[in-house]
């Protein structure tokens, strides 16, 4: 930790005579016992009104020489130096006001501002914490924590601190901006409006990016009330030159309003969209999703089409936006079962995501898809033995006895039943030989196809249907986000029988 030096004593008593001869007032400025440290203190905060940070560091630094135990100056202190970009001796001098008094609501706030910056999330969380805890009505560190949790992605958490933050004090047109986003992440389309108006009458007009989701969150919010074709008319008039091509549009309000659980409103404006191309794979497989049709299994057309087009942005999107993050939290889980298998199989490769958290398990790693954009992108990732085009199953059924360990993160979610391909990987593995799967977690017994055309299944259905294997493990995990809000999955290990 950063030591801060203090003057000497000595040094602080020429200091205070030279100021004595040369301030009239200073000497009227001292405590009953005639001591000169308040009168330093009040000729720092001065220095500090007026913009001498390093001056008024240096009188405090004095003042603390004579009065070291003295929280409220080890604050001013922190307070200068954080004014200063001196984070670090900030942070050293806030800890030092907090050993003297740690029930003192402002220097937690100011710990929480110095770890802020100085990007040490943990501190900072804890402070704002604190801080909201000594005192509720501390607008500057709900806003503090909201902001935090927003960078964080724990987007619920962090509206609800925001929208404390808006209610102590309205006029905040940062926490209105940041209410507004979030609002639209959490699919609250009339709540991220109105706060992007506040924000826009309180402080500086909206960026162009930010008018573009205002708009949409007013089409989207005309649409779940079930104004669809209005809201479609109505959209070029409110996003005005910032408008955005109609498809896009509707592709969007599509996917967010049927994950957002707004499947009237998803199955309309789905009907208008496979009404202008009727042989669309994609187009008429989510409709059908959206609408309940049963299925057993996501038709192939629809995970070619749907993949080749997704395959350039698939890793940006799942890794940062939607934090997925199941290839690596599942190789790990192999890793402490066994860690040198002969032969791998990744199934449902996909982009290759997979790739460097297998490698080192094993001698090879063959990737299987059913799309050739993911195997391109496979490719240009590298890290493979062989990458074949091939349909899971059909693949699956060729591969007798061939691998010790199949991996399967995220593709059983394009599966109903898993019989077919849970026996076809019972083949194609050699006894004792391991699969790592990933699933979306359904309640009751068996499976089901969701809105957002993947299917659930719950444990029920895995263990009547994994007759071949054992469950080494199961353990409940979050797979990714879904309008801003993680989707409960489990990470699966069997052995072959
Ligand atoms: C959500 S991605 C996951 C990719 C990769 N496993 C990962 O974790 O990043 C699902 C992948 O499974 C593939 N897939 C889905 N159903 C398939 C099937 N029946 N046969 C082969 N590949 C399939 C898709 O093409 C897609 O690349």
């Amino acid at each position: 930790m950063t030591n801060i030096q203090l003057p000497d004593v000595g040094v602080t008593m020429v200091l205070v005579a030279n100021l004595q001869a040369s301030l009239p007032d200073f000497g009227r400025i001292v405590d009953q016992h005639g001591h000169p440290a308040p009168a330093l203190r009040q000729l720092g905060l001065v220095h500090w009104e007026n913009g001498r940070f390093d001056t008024a560091a240096r009188t405090f630094e004095a003042a603390l020489s004579l009065i070291p135990e003295d929280p409220d100056l080890w604050r001013d202190l922190a307070s200068v130096y954080s004014a200063t970009d001196r984070d670090e001796q900030a942070l050293a001098a806030i800890r030092k006001s907090l050993e003297l008094d740690p029930l003192n609501a402002q220097s937690w706030q100011i710990l929480a501002s110095v770890g802020d910056r100085l990007d040490d999330v943990e501190t900072a969380e804890d402070a704002y914490r604190r801080t909201i805890a000594l005192n509720p009505k501390a607008s500057a560190a709900h806003l503090g924590l909201g902001l935090l949790l927003f960078r964080k992605k724990h987007y619920e958490e962090a509206l609800a601190a925001l929208r404390i933050s808006v209610e102590i004090d309205p006029f905040n047109g940062v926490a209105q901006f940041a209410v507004g986003h979030l609002s639209f992440i959490t699919s609250d389309f009339a709540g991220c409006a109105r706060a992007f108006d506040a924000a826009a009458r309180l402080t500086l007009e909206l960026d162009a990016l930010t008018r573009q989701k205002r708009a949409r969150a007013l089409t989207f919010q005309a649409m779940i009330e079930g104004r669809v074709q209005e809201a479609l008319q109505n959209y070029n008039e409110i996003a005005g030159e910032d408008r955005e091509d109609l498809d896009i549009i509707t592709r969007d309000a599509f996917s967010v309003l049927s994950a957002a659980g707004h499947l009237e409103a998803a199955a309309a404006i789905g009907q208008i969209r496979l009404a202008e191309k009727p042989d669309d794979p994609v187009r008429r497989y989510l409709l059908d999703a959206v609408l309940g049709r049963s299925m057993t299994s996501a038709p192939t057309d629809y995970i070619e089409t749907y993949f080749d087009q997704f395959a350039p942005q698939f890793d940006s999107k799942l890794t940062q936006t939607l934090q997925y993050n199941a290839p690596r939290q599942m190789a790990q889980r192999v890793a402490r079962h066994r860690t040198s298998f002969k032969h791998m199989l990744d199934l449902g490769c996909g982009t290759g995501l997979a790739a460097a958290e297998l490698q080192p398990l094993g001698a090879t790693l063959t990737g299987v898809d059913i799309s050739a954009g993911m195997l391109a992108e496979a490719e240009k990732r590298g890290g493979y033995t062989e990458l074949v085009k091939a349909e899971a199953v059909a693949y699956l059924e060729m591969a007798s006895n061939r691998f010790d360990l199949v991996f399967a993160a995220d593709s059983l979610i394009y599966f109903g039943d898993l019989q077919p391909l849970l026996r076809a990987a019972a083949g194609a593995l050699v006894p004792g030989g391991l699969f790592a799967l990933s699933i979306e977690l359904a309640s009751g017994d068996g499976f089901i196809l969701q809105p957002s055309g993947r299917f659930a299944h719950s444990l029920a259905h895995l263990k009547t249907t994994a007759t071949d294997f054992h469950i080494l493990e199961a353990l409940d995990s979050n797979i990714r986000l879904e309008a801003g809000r993680p989707v409960p999955g489990l990470y699966v290990l069997l052995e072959r029988r």
